[in-house]
C-alpha cells in the first residue's frame, strides 16, 4: 500500500493506518457484539488487505475460518484489533508482539479513565507495546478508518461508513466520533482517515499530526480535543503543519470553572480558555465552538481556495438574507466588495429593472435560473472582490434545482472561493445535493457562509506571514539557576529577582539594596540623583498599592526621610523590610512583560502596558512558551494601546524592538527555569532606545503549588 514520507515520531503508523492484515482479536460468534461488527464492517467496506478471525471458541466466524490464535495464522499480520476483555488484554499483546504484529488498535474498555486498577493495567500495556516496538491506538477506542483505494478499511464497530475524501479526523470521544462520522456524511463531507483516539496511551493527536503533515491523501485536519497530552510538542507541530494544510479544532472544556487563584499580575490576567485559543491562534489552528461549527468551516475548506483576501460580493434573490450576510461578514472583519462600474453595467443590462446591481446584488425574487447564471458570470469577471457567497431562498415558483444547475454551470468562471445558502421550507433537497456534487458547500444560513469563509480568511492570513524562528537569546542560565536554587521563596528577594534579569540581559537601571536610612543615602551617592526608594517585603507584592514607592529624589535628606516615612508606617529591618535605592527613570512608557505558568500549557507570556494601568486597562496580550521572534514582534504592535508606545502628538516613540528582544529573554528565562512559576517584570520603561529602555521592577514567585494566600489582598490600605 502507498507509504508516504513520515517524521520518525510518526513511524510505525504505517503498520496500523495502511496494514496488508488485519487479525480481529476477540471476532465473537454473537452477531450483535463489537468484535463481530467490526469483521463486518471491514468486509462491507471492501478492505484491500487480509482478515484473520481469532477466537479460540470458533472455527468459522461470519462465514470466515477462525483461528485459535494469533501463532495459528501462517501468514504475516501487521495489525490486530483487540476485543478480548480487559482481562486478556496483556496476553494479546503478548501474543502480538511474538507474531511479529507491529499495530495494535485496542478497543477494550476499563484501563485508565477508570482510574485505579484500570490505570495500572494501562501502563503495563504501554510498556509491553513500547519493549516490543509496536505501536497502539487506545485502549478504550471505536476504531480506525482509511478510506484510501488502496486500503478501504473500515476498522470501527460504528454504524455509519464514511464517504471517501481528503480529512484526517481525530477524535477523543467514541461515542462523539460516531455521531461526526454519520454528521459528516450527511453533510456530503469524505473523509480520509479517522482515528477514535479513547485514552491516547500510546498514539496521540501530535503523531497523528506528523503522520499527516507530508501525506497527500490528508488535505484538511480535524480534531476534537478534551486535552492537550503534551501542549509544547503541539505547538512545534501544529505550527508546522498548519502553513501546509488547515487544522480546525473543537477543543472542548471552554469554561474557566476551578480557575487557579494567582497573586501576580500576570496570573491574574491569564484566564484558561483564554490560554487555549491562544495556543490555537499562535499555531494558526481554527477553533470551532462546536461540532456543528466544525463542519460549517470544513465544508468551506475541504471544497474551497483560501481566499487571498477578505473582500466578499453576495448575489441573492432576497433582500433580507442579503442584510443578514452583509452584517455578518462585516462584523467578522470582512469586507463588502465594491464592483466596478463595468459589472454593475453589465449587471442593469443583465438583470430585471426590480434587481439591485451594488453588492449586495440582489436579483430579486423572481429571479429565474438563468438570472442567477448571468449575474455570476458577470460578477466573476470582476477582479475586486475575493469571495463570493450566492444566496438561494425558494420561492415556490422558481424550480430550486434548476438554480441549484445554473449557480454549479457558472461558478468554474469564478476561480476564487465561492459558498452557497441555500434557505426556506421549499430547501429541495435534490438542489442542495446538485450543489454539492458539483464541490460547493451549501448551508442553510448566511450567517454560517460568513463565518467559514472568515475562518478561511483568518487561516489565510497566518499562512501569508512568514513562519517565525525560536530564537535562543544568549544567557547565563547558570548564574539564574544557582539563584532559585538558594532562594528562600515563595518570592524572591529583590536582589536575586535583579540577578535572574541580568543573567538574561535583561537591562537594569543602577540599583542598591538598603536596610537603613544611612545605607539608602550611601547607596544613593553611589547611583547618582535623582534616585527612587521602594520597600520591599516578602509581605507585600504590589509596592505601589502599599504606597511603598518614593520618585524623584534629589537629595540626601530626600532620601532619608522617604525611608524613615516608610519605616514608620510599613515597618523597618526588623519586620523583614528593606529599602531598594535605584536611579530614576525619565520618560519612556511603562508597559508590563509577565509570564504564568499554566498547569496544562505551561509557560504563558503576557505583554500589556504596564505600571499602575496593567490591571486596570487590562490591555494585554498573550503567548503561550515557545514563542517565536514574529510572536515576539506581534505581541508589542497588537495592544490597543499600540499608538502609545509608537508616539502620539509629536511626541517621540519607544524602540519596539527593545521590546520585543525582552519579550525572547523572557521566554527563554521561562523555559529554562520551570520552577518559576510566576514573574512580572513591571514596570519595563520602554525607551526610545535601548540606551533609554530599562526593567524597573520586577517580582519572580519560585514553586508549583498554589500561589501563597494572597499576599497584597491582606496588604492593601
Ligand atoms: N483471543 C481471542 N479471542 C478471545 C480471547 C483471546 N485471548 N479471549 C476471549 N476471546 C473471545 C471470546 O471467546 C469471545 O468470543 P465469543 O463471543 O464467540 O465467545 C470474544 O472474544 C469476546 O469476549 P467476551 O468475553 O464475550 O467479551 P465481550 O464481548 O462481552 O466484551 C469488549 C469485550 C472488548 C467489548 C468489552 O470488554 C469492552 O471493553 N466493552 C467496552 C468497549 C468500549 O466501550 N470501548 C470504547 C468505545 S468508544
Amino acid at each position: 500500500m502507498k507509504k508516504p514520507k513520515t517524521k520518525s515520531a510518526a513511524r510505525g503508523l504505517d503498520a496500523i493506518f495502511r496494514p496488508r492484515s488485519i487479525a480481529v482479536v476477540g471476532a465473537s460468534r454473537e452477531r450483535a457484539t463489537i468484535g463481530r461488527q467490526i469483521i463486518r464492517n471491514l468486509l462491507d467496506g471492501e478492505y484491500a488487505g487480509k482478515i484473520f478471525p481469532v477466537n479460540p471458541k470458533a472455527a468459522v466466524v461470519n462465514s470466515m475460518k477462525c483461528y485459535p490464535s494469533l501463532a495459528a495464522i501462517s501468514d504475516p499480520v501487521d495489525l490486530a484489533i483487540v476485543t478480548v476483555p480487559k482481562e486478556k488484554v496483556l496476553g494479546v499483546a503478548d501474543e502480538s508482539a511474538r507474531k511479529g504484529v507491529k499495530g495494535l488498535v485496542v478497543i477494550t474498555a476499563g484501563f485508565k479513565e477508570v482510574g485505579g486498577a484500570g490505570a495500572a493495567l494501562e501502563r503495563r500495556l504501554v510498556e509491553k507495546v513500547r519493549r516490543h516496538g509496536m505501536r497502539m491506538v487506545g485502549p478504550n477506542c471505536m476504531g480506525i478508518i482509511n478510506t484510501e483505494p488502496t486500503c478501504r478499511m473500515n476498522a470501527t464497530f460504528a454504524a455509519a461508513a464514511p464517504l471517501e475524501g481528503g480529512i484526517g479526523f481525530i477524535s477523543q470521544s467514541g461515542a462523539l466520533g460516531e455521531v461526526i462520522l454519520s454528521d459528516a456524511r450527511a453533510v456530503g463531507l469524505g473523509v480520509a482517515m479517522f482515528v477514535s483516539m479513547g485514552n491516547k496511551a500510546d498514539v496521540s493527536a501530535n503523531d497523528l499530526l506528523e503522520y499527516w503533515e507530508n501525506d497527500d491523501a490528508v488535505g484538511l485536519v480535524l480534531m476534537y480535543l478534551e486535552s492537550f497530552g503534551n501542549p509544547a510538542k503541539f505547538t512545534e507541530i501544529a505550527r508546522r503543519i498548519a502553513r501546509k494544510k488547515p487544522v480546525i479544532t473543537v477543543k472542548a472544556g471552554r469554561t474557566t470553572a476551578g480557575a487557579r487563584a494567582a497573586s501576580s499580575h500576570t496570573g491574574a490576567l491569564v484566564e484558561r480558555d483564554v490560554v487555549t485559543e491562544t495556543l490555537l491562534e499562535q499555531c494558526g489552528v481554527i477553533r470551532a465552538s462546536s461540532i456543528r461549527e466544525m463542519f460549517t468551516y470544513a465544508a468551506a475548506f475541504a471544497t474551497q481556495p483560501l481566499p487571498r483576501g477578505p473582500r466578499v460580493a453576495i448575489v441573492t434573490n432576497a433582500g433580507g438574507p442579503g442584510i443578514l450576510a452583509t452584517d455578518a461578514c462585516v462584523n467578522l472583519g470582512l469586507e463588502m466588495a465594491s464592483l466596478s462600474p463595468e459589472t454593475t453595467a453589465a449587471l442593469r443590462k443583465a438583470l430585471r429593472p426590480e434587481a439591485s446591481v451594488e453588492n449586495p446584488v440582489d436579483l430579486i425574487a423572481s429571479a429565474a435560473p438563468r438570472h442567477y447564471r448571468e449575474a455570476i458570470r458577470i460578477v466573476a469577471r470582476d477582479r475586486g472582490f475575493d469571495a463570493l457567497i450566492v444566496i438561494f431562498v425558494t420561492p415556490i415558483v422558481i424550480d430550486a434545482l434548476e438554480v441549484a444547475r445554473a449557480i454549479a454551470s457558472a461558478v468554474d468562471a469564478v476561480g476564487r472561493p465561492v459558498l452557497t445558502c441555500f434557505m426556506g421550507k421549499e430547501r429541495s433537497d435534490e438542489g442542495v445535493e446538485e450543489l454539492r456534487l458539483h464541490g460547493l458547500p451549501v448551508y442553510s444560513f448566511p450567517e454560517e457562509a460568513a463565518a467559514a469563509l472568515a475562518a478561511m480568511v483568518r487561516c489565510a492570513g497566518f499562512r501569508s506571514r512568514p513562519a517565525g524562528r525560536i530564537v535562543r537569546v544568549r544567557a547565563d542560565a547558570a548564574r539564574a539557576r544557582r539563584v532559585v536554587e538558594r532562594a528562600k521563596g515563595p518570592w524572591l528577594e529583590p536582589g536575586e529577582a535583579e540577578a535572574i534579569l541580568e543573567a538574561y540581559g535583561f537591562p537594569l537601571p543602577p540599583s542598591r539594596l538598603a536596610s537603613s536610612a544611612a545605607e539608602a543615602m550611601d547607596a544613593a551617592i553611589d547611583i547618582g540623583y535623582p534616585v527612587v526608594v521602594k520597600a520591599t517585603s516578602p509581605r507585600f507584592t504590589h509596592k505601589t498599592e502599599v504606597g511603598g514607592v518614593r520618585l524623584d529624589l534629589r537629595t540626601a535628606d530626600e532620601v532619608g526621610a522617604a525611608v524613615k516615612d516608610l519605616s514608620r508606617r510599613l515597618g523597618g529591618r526588623d519586620e523583614g523590610v528593606r529599602f531598594q535605592v535605584q536611579k530614576m527613570i525619565r520618560g519612556g512608557k511603562e508597559v508590563i512583560l509577565g509570564a504564568s505558568r499554566d498547569p496544562q500549557f505551561g509557560p504563558v507570556l503576557l505583554f500589556g502596558l504596564g505600571g499602575i494601568y496593567a490591571e486596570t486597562l487590562k490591555d494585554t496580550t498573550l503567548r503561550v512558551h515557545p514563542i517565536t521572534d514574529r510572536d515576539a514582534r506581534e505581541m508589542v504592535r497588537e495592544i490597543r494601546g499600540r499608538a502609545l508606545l509608537e508616539g502620539t502628538r509629536g511626541e517621540r516613540g519607544s524602540d519596539l524592538g527593545v521590546l520585543s528582544d525582552a519579550l525572547l529573554r523572557l521566554d527563554r528565562l521561562v523555559g529554562d527555569l520551570p520552577e518559576i512559576a510566576e514573574i512580572d517584570v513591571n514596570p519595563f520603561i520602554a525607551g526610545r532606545d535601548a540606551a533609554s529602555s530599562f526593567a524597573v521592577d520586577c517580582r519572580i514567585r519560585i514553586g508549583c503549588a498554589a500561589p501563597p494566600a494572597a499576599p497584597r489582598q491582606a496588604q492593601r490600605r
